[in-house]
């Protein structure tokens, strides 16, 4: 096997603790509960849980957003908590993040011009004409029609504002990318549409992905591997198709039990 393009060990982060000002204790959460995982180049990590287990901490431990309170993570074999100056720079183009509300997570007051040119401002040396040029290039490889380069977020529709999500975080040529519940505030139809973009570009571009949802379907659609957390732990861990066929922990069999009847889906 391939060195693991991200490796965590023994992730644990708390939330709450400590005291307060009059002294008493306040409870403490373990959001993340001893947490390791290995992902291969090429290849997807799904992440399955429902809300509340620890996804999103653990999404953004990975991409150094948060610490952790415990645990070490590295990244193409280096431990990510002592990166500085460029190296920090090279951590932060090497893995992104894709938000659930593609809306929310975009500046409202800047056209998508501005938006995937900040990225490219900030981490790549070309110049302004240049950067124009491969905004619309993104802009067509996610699928979204370069004459709108100029719009703003609200301009589009849920799915469209997702493409310029996917196209902000491309801009900076990840290998890993953190897609936490990407499509989950999207209708179905239109899933389905921005699942295959991440089937596509993963296939051109040879991105890795932890791709995080509360959906089974979602992650058997996307994974090669998955992961099944409770309460910030993870419960089972393995192969898309031996984990989906056959269930070894009581609360996969139970999560795969309430997975609706495909045709029959309700809208999410
Ligand atoms: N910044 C925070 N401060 C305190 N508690 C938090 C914070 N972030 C998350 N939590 C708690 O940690 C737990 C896991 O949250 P989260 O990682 O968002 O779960 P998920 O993404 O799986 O829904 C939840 O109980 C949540 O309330
Ligand atoms: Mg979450």
């Amino acid at each position: 096997m391939a060195e693991p393009i991200v490796e965590a060990r023994n992730l644990v982060r708390v939330f709450g603790g400590g005291r307060t000002w009059y002294g008493a204790k306040k409870p403490e959460l373990r959001a993340v509960d001893d947490v390791s995982l290995s992902v291969q180049p090429g290849t997807t990590l799904g992440i399955v849980g429902e809300s509340g287990c620890g996804k999103s901490t653990l999404a953004r431990m990975l991409t150094g957003l948060i610490p952790p309170t415990s645990g070490t993570i590295r990244l193409e074999g280096r431990p990510i908590a002592r990166l500085e100056g460029a190296e920090k720079r090279r951590f932060h183009q090497t893995v992104q993040l894709v938000f659930q509300d593609p809306l929310s997570s975009l500046n409202p007051r800047k056209t998508v011009s501005q938006i995937l040119a900040g990225p490219l401002e900030a981490l790549t040396d070309l110049d302004r004409t240049a950067r124009r040029e491969r905004v619309r290039a993104l802009m067509d490889e996610v699928g979204l029609r370069p004459e709108f380069i100029d719009r703003y977020p609200h301009e589009f529709s849920g799915g469209q504002a997702q493409r310029i999500g996917i196209a902000r975080a491309l801009a900076v040529e990840p290998r890993l990318m953190v897609l936490d519940e990407p499509v989950s505030a999207l209708d179905v139809s239109v899933q389905a549409q921005v699942l295959k973009l991440f089937r596509d570009l993963q296939e051109r571009r040879r991105l890795t992905y932890l791709f995080i949802s509360h959906d089974l379907a979602v992650v058997e659609a996307l994974s090669s591997e998955v992961m099944v957390m409770l309460e910030g732990k993870v419960v089972e861990a393995g192969p898309r198709d031996r984990v989906f066929r056959a269930p070894r922990h009581d609360y996969t069999r139970t999560l795969l039990g309430a997975v609706p009847v495909p045709g029959r889906r309700r809208a999410a």
